[in-house]
């Protein structure tokens, strides 16, 4: 039986919205309008979007950080599920260039307050970057090692932990080393998942479309996407994970949204695999709206608008309907 609270994040023409960027991620999101990353603005930020008319109809989840709990009360009262990111960025891995997700330090009490505050889910997000020569077999295994054992933790405090493997796009890389290094990543991540004895059925993945590396030249169209992505899901993922959630990774708006429906579309009938299949996006949502409203009171309404109207077109590519 499906975990409620996944069915719950699943719900058609619904999706979870990432609103937890971390204080470095906001700061460089704010900064590039000009804006200080104050306590204020941020709380502004995010309550010009957690306040947009009729967000409750396309977003059923929202991730929060920690510095934005107090939107909790807000959320649930418009039947929206609160979320948490709750790793704690990276760390060198033995001294070598690539970098690990820490956070399992204190973990457990601090999911312990999470809860009390009504959170339901969390989010732990590892970063995986290639290149000739990385990621290194001994990297994943530490990076997903760590990713397993925050989901089986999460479970035993009967919350909903997504796992977030995120392959960058940055890089030359052509699409069938992505397509390799994903498989890689996927099939590695759920062998340890079930190490673990973490529970699938409670479980949430969210993951990476198989892209070639922003700096490689090569443009890709949205079927070709779908077919790489589903191709690459297929062969890497269980058929018992109730859902996969994408992020949007740096792509523009539009290609995120498009990619979206052309995938939903191409596996409406399961032959992929039986997963449903929603986003989790914050930059392809939020990037217009932020544009538009850069800390001006008087912008508001003009930048929910916008926002809304992104809200309307991720909903129907959740169902393959654009
Ligand atoms: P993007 O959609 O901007 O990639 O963000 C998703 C996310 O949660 C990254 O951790």
């Amino acid at each position: 039986m499906i975990n409620p609270t996944v069915q719950q994040l699943l719900a058609p023409y619904k999706g979870i919205l990432a609103a937890d960027e971390s204080t470095k991620t906001i700061e460089k999101r704010l900064m590039a309008y000009g804006l200080q990353s104050t306590e204020e603005i941020k709380q502004a930020y995010r309550k010009m979007l957690f306040t947009t008319p009729d967000i409750e109809k396309y977003i059923n989840g929202i991730i929060l950080y920690k510095d934005s709990l107090n939107f909790i009360p807000l959320l649930n009262q418009k039947g929206i599920i609160a979320g948490i990111k709750v790793d704690e960025g990276l760390e060198s891995f033995n001294d070598f260039e690539e970098q690990v997700t820490k956070g399992l330090d204190g973990l457990s009490e601090r999911l312990d307050e999470y809860k009390n505050l009504g959170a339901r889910f969390t989010k732990w997000r590892a970063v995986i970057k290639i290149s000739d020569l990385y990621p290194s077999d001994a990297f994943l295994e530490e990076n997903l090692s760590r990713m397993a054992k925050y989901a089986k933790l999460v479970q035993e405090k009967e919350m909903t932990p997504i796992v977030e493997p995120e392959i960058l796009l940055d890089g030359n890389h052509t699409t069938t080393r992505c397509e390799n290094i994903t498989t890689k990543t996927l099939k590695k991540l759920f062998e340890l998942l079930n190490r673990e004895g973490v529970d699938l059925s409670n479980l949430l993945l969210k993951t990476s479309m198989v892209l070639p590396g922003k700096d490689s030249g090569v443009t890709v169209m949205p079927l070709e996407v779908s077919n790489t992505t589903l191709r690459t899901l297929k062969n890497s993922i269980p058929s018992n994970l109730p859902g996969i959630v994408f992020l949007s990774g740096g792509q523009t708006p539009d290609q995120a949204i498009n990619n979206l429906n052309e995938i939903v579309k191409l596996n409406l009938n399961k032959s992929f695999g039986p997963w449903d299949i929603s986003f989790s996006y914050s930059r392809a949502l939020q990037n217009d709206a932020l544009a538009t409203w850069i800390g001006k009171e008087e912008n508001t309404a003009d930048a929910q608008d916008i926002f809304g109207k992104r809200l309307q077109m991720v909903s129907k590519a959740r169902m393959g309907e654009l």
